[in-house]
């Protein structure tokens, strides 16, 4: 009894501190919540495991992933891609369910001259994809490490770079939508595929290729099995009315950016379908 009771104590003790605004999160071990996932040879946990290096090189890309799975959240890393000519590299950030839902940050590699980095964004429902987007970025990603943050909540899924949001998907399951429902693991990977690069091959002079991830804190809630149910629950910050939305200066943001760096959205070609409206520029 008096053991229970404090084993139950402690475990919300270890839980909590995920779901509390304003914990620093930056200072959690990659192990504590990351594993490698696969070409584990091209795995360089750094500094005191404060950041993750991933390597591609001609034998093996590489790739880890989170211990748990999640149904709603503030999913957040900070990224620095590879440098030099990463035609046909491709760095990936996303969540993935087992069942086929899966939100992409695909960052699709360049020289800096004539192939600049593009930000490729992709949605899947059930295995169903056919939705991305993607932007040109308005720094060097190579350069710096910056913050990449995926909200998933009830309403809305926002992809932000650093603090603008760059694309707003909204919950539009009442019209007829479709909308990510499973419970996800968070992953991150390098590989190389010329669909990234339209044909150009990897310059493989300039190999090996290496992608830097911080920030392994994970604001989000934990599935319990698949049901993801819970995590629509108030109690969580991320599902608050005040991420229903985007505030006017977060729009002002959205469209700024987007006026600016948008290269292709497929809700240009098809405004009616249910997911593609009411979004704040269509
Ligand atoms: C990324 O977020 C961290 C806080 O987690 C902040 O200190 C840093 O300045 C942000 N970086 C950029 C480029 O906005
Ligand atoms: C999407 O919105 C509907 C209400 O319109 C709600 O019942 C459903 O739970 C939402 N889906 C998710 C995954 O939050
Ligand atoms: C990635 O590069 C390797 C080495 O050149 C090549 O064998 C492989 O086919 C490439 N992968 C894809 C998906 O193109």
């Amino acid at each position: 009894m008096y053991l229970s009771t404090l084993s139950f104590f402690l475990l919300h003790l270890i839980i909590a501190p995920l779901n509390i605004k304003g914990v620093n999160l930056d200072n959690v071990p990659f192990e504590k919540n990351y594993a490698p996932l696969w070409g584990k040879e091209n795995i360089r946990i750094l500094d005191q495991s404060q950041e993750v290096q991933i390597t591609l090189n001609q034998n093996s890309g590489s790739g880890f992933q989170s211990l748990r799975k999640f149904g709603s959240g503030w999913f957040k890393l900070r990224t620095k891609l590879p440098q030099k000519d990463s035609s046909a590299v491709i760095s990936t950030f996303y969540l993935k369910a087992d069942a086929g839902d899966e939100i992409d940050f695909e960052f699709l590699g360049g020289n800096n001259k004539e192939r600049p980095h593009i930000l490729h964004t992709n949605i899947f429902t059930n295995g169903k994809g056919g939705r991305e987007q993607r932007i040109r970025l308005w720094f060097d990603p190579a350069a710096d490490f910056h913050n990449y943050t995926l909200l998933w909540n009830e309403k809305q899924l926002v992809f932000f770079v650093d603090d603008t949001p760059i694309r707003v998907f909204k919950n539009t399951t009442n019209k007829g939508g479709m909308y990510p429902t499973q419970a996800m693991k968070i992953i991150a990977s390098i590989w190389n595929d010329t669909w990234a690069s339209n044909g150009v091959p990897v310059n493989w002079n300039d190999a090996p290729f290496e992608a830097h991830y911080r920030g392994f804190g994970i604001d989000a809630c934990q599935a319990q099995g698949t049901n993801t149910q819970e995590c629509r629950s108030p109690k969580y910050w991320w599902n608050g009315e005040k991420f229903w939305g985007l505030n006017p200066r977060k729009i002002q943001a959205y469209k700024n950016i987007r006026s600016k760096y948008l290269i292709y959205d497929y809700c240009a070609k098809q405004p009616q379908i249910p997911e593609c409206q009411n979004l704040p520029i269509y």
